[in-house]
């Protein structure tokens, strides 16, 4: 069976972090994306995640306890636009997720926005490591949500294929605006 945007996100990143890798969070939400990667990274690795809301934070905290993973990631209560003041230029980022949109069941006005995802996503791949992977699921179904639909997609668009690769999975011919995958992937230098 043909996997969700969202369990297809998951392939993507088991596909290449390993123990040692550094891997980003950007939208901690409920804690999913931070807690499989904490495992993925092993001991040796590390998860940078963050989220403007304090119940993201605590939430993920939580799974991370439950898990006996808390060592393993850092929880930034601040956005994911401030990637380039906490992570040095030369961190080799070996991957990093969005999932665009609100915390479902939770205060929908406050959603990722074209221009704060604009600057994680240029902090990010300036640190992108070789074989490393920029994924995004967009939720577009909200007010807002467009838009920032058409920043990502336009700006993957524009990527210079010889540094990158650029992936789009969707469904077109679901209702209710299934979320849109993107995987950046840099090439090897
Ligand atoms: C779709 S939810 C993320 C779901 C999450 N991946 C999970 O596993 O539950 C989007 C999240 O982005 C957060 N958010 C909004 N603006 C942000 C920003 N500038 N930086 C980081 N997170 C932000 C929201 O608070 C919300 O928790």
């Amino acid at each position: 069976m043909l996997q969700t945007a969202l369990h297809y996100s998951h392939t993507l990143l088991k596909e290449i972090l390993q123990p040692g890798d550094i891997a980003v969070d950007a939208t901690m939400g409920n804690g999913f994306d931070t807690l499989f990667m904490a495992e993925l990274v092993g001991k040796t690795g590390h998860v940078y995640s963050f989220d403007v809301q304090e119940q993201a934070l605590n939430t993920t905290q939580e799974k991370l306890l439950e898990a006996d993973l808390s060592t393993r990631a850092h929880l930034y209560l601040q956005g994911h636009e401030t990637i380039g003041m906490i992570l040095p230029r030369e961190t080799p980022i070996k991957a990093a997720v969005f999932n665009l949109g609100y915390l479902p069941k939770s205060d929908k006005s406050i959603i990722t926005l074209p221009t704060t995802t604009k600057i994680a996503m240029d902090e990010i791949l300036l640190r992108l490591a070789p074989r490393g992977r920029l994924i995004l699921v967009a939720y577009y179904g909200h007010v807002g949500g467009v838009e920032e639909l058409t920043m990502v997609r336009d700006y993957c668009e524009r990527l210079p294929q010889e540094q990158f690769s650029v992936l789009n999975y969707q469904f077109i011919n679901q209702k209710n605006q299934p979320p849109i995958l993107f995987c950046i992937e840099r090439k090897k230098n």
